[in-house]
């Protein structure tokens, strides 16, 4: 066998197995096709040698609202001043507030807002990033949002998966929650999907947004429609929307969960459902109660980590950073922390034979670090040690 590009002398972690010192990833076509000790490694015309550096897979955030318009800061020193996020939902700002400045911002004007978003995650090594939408709420301005996501895949070498969030929040104006689903399950979701813009389906199922019923119609509208599902549940109470996304859809990822309870864990866990812990939002919004993180392990649930980088709950666009608060806030040990960013994180968006871990057969992304140990990548408190960041075979 020979390989376009040899990765030599690299400390090797592949969120697959244990740590290789001397390690060489090579790759043909964009694709990984051996990783593993340099005693085994193919030949290949080109050579990187990484000098000893920490590689590991190109992160993957699972979980963002990065296309938005505009930003939340007064909303947040009310917060400060002792306004809960709940409340300032309930007295029209909240996510409504950016629904406003969407819908007035062109699809041109999102990506440009949206890049230097973008630009941050990608410096840290992000190679895949999923995208919502659920700033638009309504059939035109989701689409947008999501056209908007797609550019943004296009203008940066980064892999972008799509999530129609339509159930996200009531319209300004509008109360009529029944009615506003099906405005999402009639006209949004057929919407989106003819034009190819929904890679999955997600809503926000919580006092401030839908009941279980209701996300249940736009869930089975998704399956109607051949996408999976995913769900912001049990992020400010216990409703239950985590354990029916997985049991009678088979939901992706159940997002946020800091008040999943046991059902709920086992729920996912049955279901291969995948947990995904926010604590940039926990951190934003000063919650106090934890995900049930010790549950999730004893169940065998695959824990990933996202930034959910959004201009309300959680302003962060640093996948690092989400590291070191799933360590310091949850308890995650580094290692857990860095495969929900990678293995975990790739299996919450249903990509998990394709990206995720270094491995014959994958995509050639890789993140090089200026750092010996997998630990030291959740352990800095703002400060960036990436090296260089390969995506599909290019450096
Ligand atoms: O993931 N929980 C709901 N949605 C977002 C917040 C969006 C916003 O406040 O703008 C979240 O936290
Ligand atoms: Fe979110």
């Amino acid at each position: 066998m020979t390989a376009d590009v040899l990765w030599t002398h690299a400390r090797l972690w592949t969120a697959a197995g244990p740590l290789i010192s001397d390690g060489v990833v090579a790759a043909k076509d964009g694709r990984i096709v051996f990783a593993g000790p340099a005693s085994d490694a193919p030949a290949a015309a080109r050579v990187i040698d990484c000098g000893g550096r920490l590689v590991t897979p190109g992160l993957v955030d699972c979980h963002t609202h990065i296309v938005h318009a505009g930003n939340r800061a007064d909303e947040w020193r009310m917060r400060l001043e002792g306004a809960t996020y709940e409340e300032v939902a309930r007295a029209g700002g909240g996510i409504v507030s950016t629904v406003k400045n969407v819908r007035a911002a062109s699809e041109d004007e999102l990506v440009r807002q949206s890049l230097p978003r973008l630009d941050a995650l990608i410096g840290e090594g992000v190679t895949t990033i999923e995208i919502k939408s659920g700033y638009g709420l309504d059939a035109e301005n989701e689409t947008k949002m999501l056209r908007a996501a797609r550019r943004l895949g296009r203008e940066r070498p980064v892999t972008v998966t799509t999530t129609h969030l339509g159930a996200h929040a009531m319209p300004p104006g509008q109360t009529d929650k029944d009615a506003y689903i099906a405005d999402v399950v009639e006209r949004q979701l057929p919407a989106a999907h003819a034009e190819g813009l929904a890679d999955a389906v997600d809503a926000f199922t919580e006092g401030i947004a839908f009941s279980v019923e209701q996300t249940r119609r736009v869930f089975a509208k998704a399956k109607s429609l051949g996408l999976p599902v995913k769900i912001h549940a049990e992020q400010l109470s216990n409703l239950g929307g985590a354990a029916m996304a997985a049991s009678e859809f088979g939901a992706l990822s159940a997002d946020h969960i800091e008040y999943l309870d046991e059902a709920g864990v086992v729920a996912l866990a049955k279901a291969g459902t995948v947990a995904v812990l926010l604590p940039g939002a926990f951190y934003f919004i000063k919650e106090t109660k934890k995900p049930p993180v010790d549950l999730l392990r004893k169940a065998r649930v695959p824990i990933a980590v996202s930034t959910d980088c959004n201009p309300g709950s959680s302003p962060l666009t640093s996948a690092l950073l989400a590291l070191n608060m799933a360590c310091t806030f949850f308890a995650l040990t580094p290692e857990e922390a860095l495969l929900g960013v990678t293995k975990n994180a790739a299996k919450a968006l249903g990509r998990d034979t394709d990206i995720g871990t270094i491995e014959a057969g994958k995509s050639c992304d890789l993140a090089i670090w200026n750092a010996e140990a997998p630990a030291e990548l959740a352990y800095r408190i703002g400060f960036n040690p990436l090296h260089s960041r390969v995506w599909r075979g290019n450096v």
